[in-house]
């Protein structure tokens, strides 16, 4: 089984926006608290971060991190969330029917975020809240002084704005489980009001307003038409979310699954030119997938929790245990945000510790990376740069629910600046290696300086504390590169990434 590609360094895509790196920590389960957060723990800083936490989401190099919802921001009291820890509120947080005891606020958390490198982008309530509390926050985040809330701000003692610079309007505003759902045009009004206000405190805020919450919620595309509609000169991004699942055991229909996201991302480009065109307007909304991942193993365990022992502090919800075949296919929802940097400029995975995340950690006990944890490691460590435009010919299989399907799922990114070009190529085919005739124009100096490689003979082969190195990227062998061009083949059911200098 042969594949042709062909790629040429003055063929490119789009220089891709770091962002598209991010990741999403929400007061769910046990993110934050035996997350990121555990005082008690060996590994705790002086403010009770998790060293080994944070050592691991620095290894990740993530830009930026969602924050602090999710479904939780939709009742969300930023206030109780700042001055002395000892004064703030015990609330329910009815979106994941726990207790919110509000130890980590927004002081603490931007303070991780600093620790680990990220910048926040910060949601507000478009749910049980409104224009108002919008604006304050803000204010309370970003003025430097003079007013009531910046001067808040630093009597809870820190005197320099948080700065944050990317805001979110509320989130799947479109899903009947939110609390203070709305209809497309009722939230559209209240997006636009939302921006104008917070844009008139400070023109270059980049504010984020939400999409479907997935391609197959009944209201979309009618959703974006609408609040575009109402909104589309005051906000810069427009956002979408995707999980992928493989509740029915069928890996065929699994690994087709990411085709369904380049679907979706194109689907939203033409709701948002569409309202472009409408409008006259000079301005392009660009897209925010700020959640996307894999996400059902944990589905029945958690209906368990919200029904048998809901309202915890901090427990163990959506944990889902990721696999091997979960590695390949989030290595194939990358490809496919490198694939949109045109139009995609902010992504984030979620999330990132313990719930649906590539990092797991025991209460007191040890972290461990999960499989999910090293496609995204290697493309945010090599995914920078310019994505390259690639023509793949390879053959394919039939799959009933998404057609005809490539056996190859191919990404390729130029870093001019380190001089480095990265290939991600994913091979779905389950028992067939696939050679490679891989053309790469305009990079006839280049030599192979790494090829890493996961494989594993079992599709459930997980990662846990015991076994951490049961599911990772090895040296792989079999591939050569000379004059401008791949040859070799990548195995069965694997996934490579081919790093060039
Ligand atoms: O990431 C988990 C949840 O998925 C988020 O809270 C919500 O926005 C989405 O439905």
């Amino acid at each position: 089984m042969k594949a042709k590609i062909y790629a040429n360094k003055n063929l490119p895509i789009a220089k891709i926006d770091k962002r598209i790196y991010g990741a999403f920590i929400e007061h769910l389960g046990r993110a934050v608290y035996g997350g990121i957060y555990e005082p008690s723990h060996e590994t705790a800083d002086e403010e009770g971060f998790r060293q080994d936490v944070l050592e691991m989401v620095r290894e990740l190099n993530v830009p930026i991190i969602r924050y602090p919802g999710g479904n939780f921001v939709s009742a969300y009291k930023w206030e109780d969330t700042v001055g002395p820890v000892e004064e703030r509120p015990r609330r329910l947080d009815l979106a994941w029917k726990s207790t919110e005891p509000n130890e980590i606020g927004l002081h603490e958390f931007a303070r991780w975020a600093e620790k680990a490198g990220s910048e926040v982008m910060m949601a507000v309530n478009l749910g049980t809240r409104g224009l108002q509390e919008a604006t304050e926050v803000v204010e309370y985040s970003n003025h430097s002084e003079g007013s009531y809330w910046s001067e808040l701000r630093k009597s809870h003692g820190r005197d320099k704005p948080l700065g944050i610079g990317i805001w979110c309007l509320g989130n799947e505003m479109d899903g009947p489980w939110q609390v203070g759902h709305k209809t497309a045009y009722e939230y559209g009004r209240l997006a636009n009001e939302t921006a104008k206000a917070l844009k008139l405190f400070d023109s270059k805020l980049e504010l984020v307003v939400c999409g479907s919450s997935g391609c197959g919620m009944p209201t979309f595309p009618e959703w974006e038409r609408q609040v575009l509609d109402e909104s589309y000169e005051n906000v810069d991004y427009i956002s979408i979310h995707m999980y992928l699942e493989n509740a029915k055991d069928d890996l065929e229909t699994f690994l087709a699954a990411p085709l369904s996201m380049d679907k979706y991302i194109e689907e939203v480009i033409h709701a948002c030119d569409y309202i472009k065109a409408k409008k006259r307007s000079e301005k392009t909304i660009y897209l925010s997938f700020d959640e996307w991942n894999v996400w059902f193993h944990s589905n029945q365990q958690d209906q368990n929790i919200y029904k048998n022992k809901p309202w915890q502090v901090g427990p163990s919800l959506l944990e889902d245990i990721y696999t091997f075949e979960d590695a390949l296919v989030v290595g194939m929802m990358l490809n496919t945000l490198i694939r949109h940097s045109d139009r995609v400029k902010i992504a984030c995975l979620a999330q990132l510790v313990n719930v649906i995340a590539p990092i797991m950690t025991e209460n007191g006990g040890p972290a461990w990376k999960q499989t999910i944890y090293y496609p995204f490691q290697y493309a945010s460590r090599y995914g920078r740069g310019t994505a390259i435009r690639l023509m793949v010919d390879c053959p394919s299989y039939k799959n009933e629910k998404y057609g005809d399907i490539p056996y190859l799922d191919v990404a390729a990114v130029h870093n001019e600046e380190t001089g480095v070009l990265a290939l991600f190529v994913i091979n779905r085919n389950r028992e067939s290696a696939v050679s490679l005739d891989f053309q790469l124009d305009g990079f006839e100096e280049f030599r192979l300086d790494e090829h890493k490689v996961m494989v594993h003979e079992d599709n459930k082969a997980v990662n846990s504390k015991d076994d951490r190195d049961n599911v990772v990227p090895r040296d792989g062998s079999g591939i050569a590169y000379e004059k401008g061009q791949i040859s070799g083949e990548v195995l069965p059911l694997s996934w490579n990434c081919i790093v060039l200098s």
